[in-house]
Formats: structure tokens, C-alpha cells, sequence
């Protein structure tokens, strides 16, 4: 990510076991980086990411994965209200037809950890709704 303004960089050593280490630069030459500094970089950020996003607080971006018989009747008009109703901002929100059968909706939201968690757990417990997954973003810095 982009910075603003230069910050201070500090170097710092690490002490490893060879197997450790080697397993460490299989995984991160297939993630297609170049060094290690970077890699250890960005899986500190995603540690941080991550406990950031236990806290029910944070405010976060949301994008929720939603698979759906469109034959259940009302369904569509449900996961509309539910989007509207809520308190948490709902961004936007894209539909696929996948099958005869089946419809894919990716709703995304921003709000906190907490409240969306509830919308989703409206969402995913509805009548007709056959798959569901969340994926959250920290919106902070
Ligand atoms: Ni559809």
C-alpha cells in the first residue's frame, strides 16, 4: 500500500532452523515474491488484519458470497430488505445468474465487525439461501 509520507525503517534479524526457513522460501517463491522482507512484511500484516478483525468494533468492509434457489419463493425480495433495512451501509451489490436454478449475489458492505456479522447470519439463514461465505477487510489503517 501507498504511503504518504516516508516512515523510518528499522532492520531486524531472525534466526531460523534450515528447514523452517526452506520451507518458508518454497511457500513465498510460489507466492511470487522476490524477497523475503516483503513476504515477512505482508504476513505481518495479515496477522495484524486478522486480530484487528476479531474485535466486534472494527469497521470493516464486507463482500458476502450468497448462492440461492431463485425458485424459493420471495427470497430475492428478502435479501433486499435485509439490505436496506439494516443499520450498516450496504455499498453495493452484484447478481449472477449461475444455472437454471441457482443465482449468485455478492452483496458489499462497510459497518462494523459485529453488525455484519448479524446481517450475515440473516442473510445465510434464510429459506433457499444453499451457500453463503463472508470475507472481511479491516476499513482502518
Ligand atoms: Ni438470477
Amino acid at each position: 500500500m501507498a504511503q504518504s509520507s516516508a516512515q523510518k525503517t528499522q532492520r531486524i534479524g531472525i534466526s531460523l532452523e534450515d528447514d523452517l526457513l526452506s520451507q518458508f522460501d518454497d511457500l513465498i517463491t510460489k507466492g511470487g515474491y522476490t524477497n523475503r522482507s516483503e513476504a515477512i512484511r505482508d504476513l505481518i500484516r495479515e496477522k495484524l488484519t486478522a486480530q484487528k478483525l476479531k474485535a466486534p468494533e472494527t469497521t470493516a468492509i464486507a463482500a458476502i458470497f450468497v448462492v440461492y434457489d431463485h425458485h424459493q419463493a420471495k427470497l430475492a425480495q428478502k435479501l433486499i430488505q435485509l439490505q436496506h433495512s439494516h443499520i450498516i451501509h450496504a455499498i453495493s451489490s452484484i447478481h449472477i445468474h449461475i444455472t437454471h436454478h441457482n443465482c449468485l449475489e455478492v452483496i458489499l458492505l462497510k459497518g462494523k465487525v459485529k453488525e455484519i456479522q448479524k446481517l450475515a447470519d440473516s442473510i445465510l439463514s434464510l429459506k433457499g439461501v444453499k451457500l453463503g461465505k463472508v470475507n472481511l477487510i479491516a476499513a482502518e489503517d
